[in-house]
């Protein structure tokens, strides 16, 4: 069994070859996930609303961040355990390294992502220069929910465009590993992911991408209020949790999910 390292997403990349990445906060999903064939376990800060049960992501500490990073990684063998850093972690340069240290070194993380395009660009070079790997997320940023008024799609007009693609291919230069790109129209998303090399991780962001990414709780159908439109109940298909997870991982290497259904214009 080869480990996922950043080398191998990039070569999934070259050769075509399509990735599946879902959120995981504790060890039995993670296990589960790690069985299907999922590739990138993300322990998203989303545990804030579906763990913690708040309206936002925003409470989320760096010891919560710690403690379900570190119930993901000590099952998993394979799977690339990401972890996000949450609000205001990245405050400084220097905040942001050593937090990211912290997720790696008590978490057992691989990957750090971080929410922001060119305002954290100094951020990620510092962060990749001292050999931390980065995803960066643009599009929508839930940690900005309030700034932005609210969970919105993004990069709709050109000049949201042009920054969300501009931004993306300077991370690139700066040293990200990955793109996550969050509620963007398809067509944007399949201009970023065209236009860098590293790989482009979807969510409400089409067909494109060279990989995708659900809450886990959401792709199971376990959503509070109705579910956002990008969202596929993959356990609605069969009768257990290992099985949707299955079908989710063949669903995006096969490229039928997401279906034009689950995408914006
Ligand atoms: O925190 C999270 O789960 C995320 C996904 C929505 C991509 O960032």
């Amino acid at each position: 069994m080869h480990k996922i390292t950043t080398r191998t997403l990039r070569k999934m990349k070259q050769e075509g070859e399509r990735f599946a990445c879902l959120t995981a906060y504790d060890a039995s999903f993670a296990r589960s996930q790690e069985a299907a064939g999922v590739e990138v376990i993300l322990v998203g800060d989303s545990l804030g609303m579906v763990v913690k049960g708040q309206e936002s992501t925003l409470s989320v500490t760096m010891q919560e961040m710690i403690y379900h990073t570190h119930n993901v990684s000590r099952v998993c063998h394979r799977a690339l355990i990401m972890a996000d850093l949450p609000f205001a972690a990245d405050a400084s340069q220097e905040e942001a390294y050593l937090n990211s240290a912290r997720l790696i070194a008590e978490g057992g993380a691989h990957m750090v992502k971080i929410e922001g395009g060119a305002m954290m660009l100094d951020t990620i070079r510092f962060l990749s220069e001292r050999g931390i790997a980065v995803c960066s997320h643009l599009g929508l940023l839930p940690q900005s929910v309030y700034k932005m008024g609210g969970y919105r799609i993004q990069g709709r007009n050109r000049e949201e465009a042009e920054q969300i693609l501009s931004d993306a291919i300077a991370l690139e230069q700066a040293g990200a590993d990955i793109i996550l790109l969050e509620c963007v129209p398809s067509e944007l998303a399949a201009q970023v992911t065209e236009a860098i090399d590293i790989p482009v991780i979807g969510i409400g962001a089409g067909p494109e991408c060279d990989a995708q990414v659900l809450v886990c709780y959401d792709m199971l159908g376990l959503h509070h209020g109705n579910p956002p439109s990008f969202v596929k109940n993959f356990l609605a298909e069969t009768s257990s949790i290992q099985q949707a997870f299955k079908n989710y991982v063949h669903q995006v290497k096969t490229g039928e999910f997401p279906t034009p259904d689950h995408v914006f214009d």
